[in-house]
């Protein structure tokens, strides 16, 4: 039975004192119900409002990529530093310890490889199982102008109706093909056909020439894909000039797992998304954390 003793009648009710509605503060996010944005908040931490996302789903079509040979070895002293781990649920479930409190963005899309065409996808999660993992997001690539673009935003629309069923969010990645020019018209035009078609929010590319209009465009946050890899301070400057440019955030991979150190990196990247850093700040830090590192495991296999 429940204890009723020593009940008192509610007597401190604030009267005078409106209640709070704050508007939500993630772009373009507003309307949306309590659970989608409680997993929106998880993506873009709610202090800086943008987000550090881990990419580390490059296996699903090229296989064994350098500096995730062995994820467990190279990504999992990451999880610390990222508000997000974007992955596949193989590498989730076999390598990422369930412990981790980090937003999950899962890659629902598969079904080609480097040796394919790469815009020949299919859903290849059931909601169910992104459910099971706890997903804050679950995400899907579309190819505009590309020779399987109609199967890829059916793909992208199938994803965000089965989302929207039980609240999850969806991000849709913009692939771009061998063959598409990677300027302000195409940015423009794929994260807008993404967020018209009800994408939460979209991965796009830096582009030197119009970014800021692409961002302006697109009525959803965008983030961007880290790209081939560069040199530490190169890889810096790009996300702080997307992020001044109205970037949400980075969805970074090989300029963080295949740093000379990704540790330092992710925290260097993690300053100029959150704090604003200058990329010539950030990357005194990332000099900083590497010289002051812990032994690599490298180094460590070496001498055990
Ligand atoms: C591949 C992806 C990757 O997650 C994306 O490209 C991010 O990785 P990187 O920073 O290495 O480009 O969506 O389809």
């Amino acid at each position: 039975m429940a204890d009723k003793d020593d009940i008192k009648e509610g007597k401190d009710f604030g009267i005078g004192i409106p209640q709070q509605n704050k508007p939500f503060y993630v772009k373009g996010a507003g309307a949306l119900d309590w659970g989608m944005q409680n997993r929106l908040a998880r993506i873009f931490n709610p202090a800086s409002g943008r987000t550090v996302m881990l990419a580390f789903d490059h296996g699903y079509f090229q296989g064994p990529t350098t500096g995730l040979e062995r994820m467990d070895l190279t990504i999992v002293p990451l999880i610390a530093y990222a508000d997000v781990l974007m992955c596949t649920r193989g590498a989730l479930r076999s390598v990422i310890p369930p412990s981790a409190t980090n937003a999950i963005v899962l890659r629902c899309s598969g079904g080609q490889s480097i040796l394919t065409e790469l815009s020949r996808e299919l859903i290849a999660v059931d909601i169910d199982d992104a459910i099971r993992i706890n997903a804050a997001a679950i995400t899907t690539q579309i190819y505009i102008g590309a020779e399987y673009e109609h199967q890829s935003i059916k793909n992208l629309v199938q994803l965000i109706d089965t989302g929207n069923r039980y609240g999850i969010p969806t991000m849709a990645v913009t692939g771009v093909g061998a063959q598409m020019k990677r300027d302000e018209r195409y940015f423009s035009l794929a994260t807008r056909i993404a967020a018209e078609l009800g994408a939460h929010y979209v991965k796009s590319y830096f582009i030197e020439e119009g970014f800021e209009r692409v961002c302006a465009g697109c009525p959803v946050p965008i983030v961007i894909a880290g790209g081939k890899k560069l040199p530490e301070l190169d890889a810096l400057t790009m996300a702080h000039q997307a992020i001044d440019q109205g970037a949400a955030g980075v969805d970074m991979g090989r300029n963080i797992f295949q740093s000379d150190d990704p540790v330092a990196m992710i925290q260097a990247v993690g300053a100029v998304v959150h704090s604003n850093e200058k990329p010539e700040k950030a990357f005194q830090l990332y000099q900083q954390l590497k010289a002051r590192n812990v032994p690599d495991r490298t180094r460590v296999a070496r001498s055990s």
